[in-house]
């Protein structure tokens, strides 16, 4: 986890690192730090808190240097403090380091260091980095990074800076994402693009096991045994004000409303319209027989695009009739899972980053499998070592709570399953039809159901004071429940549950009294009548309950709930990707209601590249 950032050329370094940390500011924020290296010697300020606490030490007395480096944290080894803060140094101050991922093998390494008399300040495996390299120290920046790292084992993106070579910028990876941002006369490092882009556009993607030895009008890139690499820069597309608010209060409320956008895009160019049918045959490079083959789908994940495995899990059985496995990706490398020749591993992740995700589809790839990637991320670790990749065209996600990147994966995800069911020939040409239109028909549904948000609003208002709350729904409304709970829990830190609502009277349903709303889905036809059982069972446990069903069943549902709202119709298979929208926007103002910093909640970060 952590942002990092780096800066060499021949502006001041101070506000070009903390404009970068404020777009990494998602990767972490419970403390932040900047080097630069100033007359002759490297100046270090850090702060715990947000980077505001770290720019209001700044204020008095500014940095002045053309080279620095930045962290923006997020703990893993030791809490938030200001000692524990990155960059860390060495004890004579020569080697000022930022680091994002985890020392695995740091204990071993800082006992060594002890026995030769090194003192630590921090409870970091960071620190370590710094002391190693002031031990290893031969007099060139470059080979010692090179001898630091073969003695590391873990995850790390770092940057590195060397009082002796105050002219270079070193930049090193392995398993957390790092970028090169290529400028005139000016270099630039980041853990992302976002945090470059108001710089430049051309950058250099670091694979593991890669470094970068930048100066103000260079970058070399090499291997970390030092074998030189030829690259061609990668041209961001983005603009600056993509990645930025767009007049909306929080990002999380901008991406909610990017959702028609972002349905649009995904499905542009992957329909063909005269014959419909989908055609992701430009994407997918496996062949019509091995797509006849697949025997077994396991879909892997984690939090939000977990929840989307679980609707693919719905679609992909439905529309082709393949069994399907869906894993958090956490649980699914140690499960020893079944992994047969004609099993389709599934990875979906918005950042590509997630380290869960990235380590299962390794696992998934070491036993024999095929992975195909589902990720908001071009150029991200988990589009780079799947096999097949499918783009979310979301655009990117600043909000540390998922919402438009969920639904873009819901709506590949029923790309790829008609895809699938044109191929095996599961669904006759009529139903391919129906559904690549009711698919064209989503962007615009979901516009309308955006006009709910003030109605949202008023709910939330009315649920926010409560501390416990329940979604129950049956078959896909259920897949949805779980994702509107974790919604709410991570913005409103209200606790909430997802429940099948017919399991509910198997022992939870003790826990329902008038002191617990219910929020009941009733969006499948095909359960409709038993759901409303359930919904009448905790109705009269006198539950306060918000219903949410088709349009037209609005005045019956009512009877049974104290609110209700409608969502248009479509399809059963996509109805998730309408009925998630009012969850959405009920967490973000049950979270607005009650004084929370939506787009930043306590103890998360946007992307999480620890295991
Ligand atoms: C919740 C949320 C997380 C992510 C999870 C996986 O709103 O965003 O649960 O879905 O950390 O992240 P990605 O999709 O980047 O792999």
């Amino acid at each position: 986890m952590c942002g990092i950032v780096g800066y060499i050329g021949q502006r001041e370094a101070q506000p070009i690192l903390i404009n970068g940390l404020k777009k990494l500011e998602y990767r972490g924020y419970d403390s932040a730090g900047i080097a630069v290296y100033e007359n002759g010697e490297i100046r270090l300020e850090k702060s715990v808190g947000r980077l505001s606490n770290l720019e209001k030490k700044l204020e008095k007395s500014p940095m002045k240097g053309s080279i620095g480096i930045g962290h923006t944290r997020w703990a893993t080894h030791g809490r938030p403090s200001d000692m524990n803060s990155h960059p860390h140094m060495d004890e004579r101050q020569q080697f000022a380091v930022v680091h994002n991922g985890i020392i695995e093998n740091f204990l071993e390494i800082k006992e060594e260091l002890l026995k030769k008399g090194v003192t630590f300040k921090s409870e970091t495996d960071t620190e370590v980095i710094a002391h190693l390299l002031a031990d290893l120290y031969d007099g060139d920046l470059v080979s010692t990074v090179q001898k630091a790292v073969a003695r590391m084992e873990g995850a790390y993106a770092l940057g590195i800076i060397n009082i002796n070579e105050p002219d270079k910028l070193v930049a090193v990876r392995l398993a957390s994402p790092l970028v090169v941002g290529l400028g005139e006369n000016e270099n630039f490092i980041a853990s992302d693009i976002p945090a470059l882009i108001e710089h430049t556009r051309d950058v250099y993607i670091l694979n593991d096991g890669e470094m970068a030895v930048i100066t103000a009008d260079r970058v070399q890139l090499m291997s970390t045994t030092g074998e030189l690499i030829e690259r061609t820069p990668f041209h961001v597309e983005w603009d600056v004000e993509t990645a930025d608010k767009g007049g909306y209060d929080h990002y999380m409320l901008k991406e909610i409303h990017e959702q028609p956008r972002a349905y649009r895009e995904t499905l542009n160019n992957r329909i063909d319209h005269e014959n419909q049918r989908v055609d992701l045959s430009k994407e997918i490079h496996l062949s019509e027989d091995e797509i006849r083959a697949i025997e077994k789908i396991h879909i892997v994940a984690c939090g939000t695009a977990y929840h989307a495995g679980l609707v693919g899990k719905y679609v992909i059985e439905n529309l082709v009739r393949i069994p399907v496995e869906v894993d958090v990706a956490s649980e699914y490398r140690y499960r020893n899972p079944i992994i047969t020749p004609n099993t389709l591993v599934m990875v979906i992740s918005q950042s590509g980053e997630t380290a869960d995700t990235l380590a299962a589809l390794r696992e998934a790839q070491k036993l024999g499998a095929k992975v195909l990637a589902i990720t908001n991320v071009n150029g991200s670790s988990v589009a780079r070592d799947a096999d097949e990749v499918l783009l979310t065209h979301a655009g990117p996600e600043i909000a540390v709570a998922s919402t438009k990147a969920y639904t873009a994966q819901l709506i590949t995800i029923y790309l790829w399953g008609l895809y699938l069911a044109q191929i095996r020939e599961t669904q006759s040409e009529e139903v391919i039809r129906q559904y690549i239109q009711a698919l064209s028909q989503l962007p615009t549904q979901v516009e309308k159901l955006l006009e709910f948000a003030p109605t949202m609003k008023q709910f939330a208002e009315r649920y926010a004071h409560y501390e416990d709350l329940f979604f129950i729904g049956r078959s896909l409304d259920y897949a949805v429940s779980l994702e509107g709970s974790l919604k709410l829990k991570e913005i409103s830190y209200i606790h909430s549950e997802a429940y099948p609502a017919g399991e509910l009277k198997h022992g939870t349903l003790a826990l329902i009294t008038n002191d617990v709303p219910v929020i009941a889905l009733a969006t499948q036809e095909d359960v409709y009548e038993k759901m409303v059982s359930n919904i009448k069972e905790v109705n009269a446990r006198e539950a306060y309950i918000l219903g949410i069903t088709l349009e037209g069943n609005e005045e019956g549902l009512s009877k049974s709930v104290n609110e209700v709202i409608a969502i248009p119709r479509t399809l059963p298979l996509l109805t998730p990707a309408l009925s998630v929208i009012p969850l959405q926007l009920l967490a973000y103002y049950a979270a607005l209601a009650r004084g929370n910093d939506v787009d930043k909640p306590r103890n998360l970060a946007k992307s999480v590249t620890v295991e």
